[in-house]
């Protein structure tokens, strides 16, 4: 028998760091995050600020290029997301082997991989200008997938996008009937949408983003990194939050129920957490959360909605900031904690929501995956383990085991 310390010795040093909590993967001068302070940059620029004044496909173009773009840039930007937002015909075929009760979220994740099947011409990771194709591609098609998956899983037909809207109007002409449907005739929602679309655009290498970049490590084509990224994303502990907290705010029901929440998020023998508190970086405030928490007021007043979950989200975060269970452990609302709540009441199903987090993160995903191969000397990505298998040991044949 081989002593296990002599197989750990052969393998030479490395950090052992589960979850990564200490181990920086990767230089990027894309998004900075001072979890202390509760700041937010987009290539220097302070997320209150872009959420302001800018629009998501201006800070697309942002995080793709490093800079704002003057008027030119961004129409010309804006023309070519506008050209490329059609699906092939043949991909409607494609959707119509999911289950009609597929979630969206499944059915958007194939659909990304499945447009390298669609498309050979910008598959050639190594050449700028494929990758500048990819880039375009994905932004302008991410939104017209997503409101395929969610009219396919209602069983309704497929509208095109329309070309003479905005991105965020576009697609809400794709998913709802407008011009019938009311929502769209009120200004808040595009905005309230292209806000949540900004808010959501980057959050450096969170487990998505990671795990583009690690598949984007090994020369895979970019809808494959983007699947990727997307799965990943479905995760509760990630982006699939937005949905989870809803529902946990829907069986909560009610203010006065709010105390059984957060005891049982605190009972460690529960598997119950709060969704949409915590953070892995913030350790005071999501500076997100802030904005998002002021739009859902407004949203809900100006489209005239009274939504008893507001309530019931404000009394959560109220008593969960004054238990020292929460205090002492740093968990503050993140961005899914409000967002469900303007999704919602913007006429967004539960369902949708992870996929419009996926529509905005798409072009925090493809501005990495560019970083990454724009980054000369970029190696795979591979992370090391500590082996605590058996020692090496004899084959057992059959009979005799
Ligand atoms: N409710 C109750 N307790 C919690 C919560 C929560 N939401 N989050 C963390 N804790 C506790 C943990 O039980 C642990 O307690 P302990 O020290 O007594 O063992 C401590 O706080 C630290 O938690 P970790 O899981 O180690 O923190 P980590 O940084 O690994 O996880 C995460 C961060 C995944 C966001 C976590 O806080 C969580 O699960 N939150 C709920 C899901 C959520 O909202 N996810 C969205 C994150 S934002 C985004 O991805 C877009």
């Amino acid at each position: 028998c081989i002593d296990i310390s002599t197989l750990y010795k052969d393998t030479g040093h490395f950090t052992f760091d589960p979850g990564y909590g200490s181990t920086a993967s990767t230089q990027s001068a894309i998004t900075y995050i001072d979890g202390d302070k509760g700041v937010l940059l987009y290539r220097g620029y302070p997320i209150e600020q872009l959420a302001e004044q800018s629009s998501f496909l201006e800070v697309a173009y942002l995080l793709l290029h490093g800079e704002l773009p003057n008027r030119d840039q961004l129409a010309t930007f804006e023309d070519q997301i506008t050209h490329h937002t059609m699906m092939r015909e043949s991909q409607k075929d494609f959707f119509k082997g999911f289950h009609h009760d597929a979630h969206p979220m499944a059915m958007l994740a194939a659909s990304m991989a499945s447009l390298s099947a669609f498309y050979h011409d910008d598959l050639d990771v190594y050449n700028p200008e494929d990758r500048k194709l990819a880039a375009i591609r994905l932004i302008a098609k991410m939104p017209t997938i997503a409101a395929a998956c969610y009219r396919y899983s209602i069983g309704w037909p497929f509208r095109y996008p329309r070309n003479n809207l905005e991105y965020v109007s576009r697609f809400l002409h794709m998913m709802f009937e407008v011009p019938s449907e009311p929502l769209e005739l009120n200004p808040v929602v595009p905005k309230a949408l292209d806000l949540l679309f900004i808010l959501h655009a980057d959050h450096e290498q969170n487990a998505s983003t990671s795990t583009v970049r690690l598949v984007g490590s090994t020369g895979a084509n970019p809808y494959a990194c983007i699947a990727a990224g997307i799965t990943a994303l479905w995760g509760p502990a990630h982006g699939g939050a937005n949905e989870a907290v809803l529902k946990m705010l829907e069986e909560i029901g009610t203010p006065d129920k709010v105390e059984t929440a957060i005891r049982r998020a605190k009972d460690k023998n529960d598997h119950y957490r709060l969704m949409g508190f915590g953070h892995r970086v913030y350790k005071n405030f999501d500076p997100r959360a802030k904005i998002i928490r002021e739009m859902a007021h407004k949203v809900l007043n100006e489209l005239g909605v009274d939504d008893p979950l507001l309530d019931v989200a404000m009394k959560l975060e109220e008593t969960a900031l004054k238990d020292d269970y929460f205090v002492e452990r740093k968990l503050y609302p993140n961005v899914d904690f409000y967002s469900g709540i303007i999704y919602k009441a913007l006429g967004i199903p539960t369902e949708m929501f992870t996929v419009m987090f996926a529509i905005a993160r798409t072009a925090g995903w493809i501005a990495h995956w560019i970083e990454q191969h724009e980054t000369p000397g970029t190696r795979i990505g591979r992370p090391r383990q500590l082996y605590v298998g058996s020692t090496p040991r004899d084959y057992v044949p059959m009979t005799k085991r």
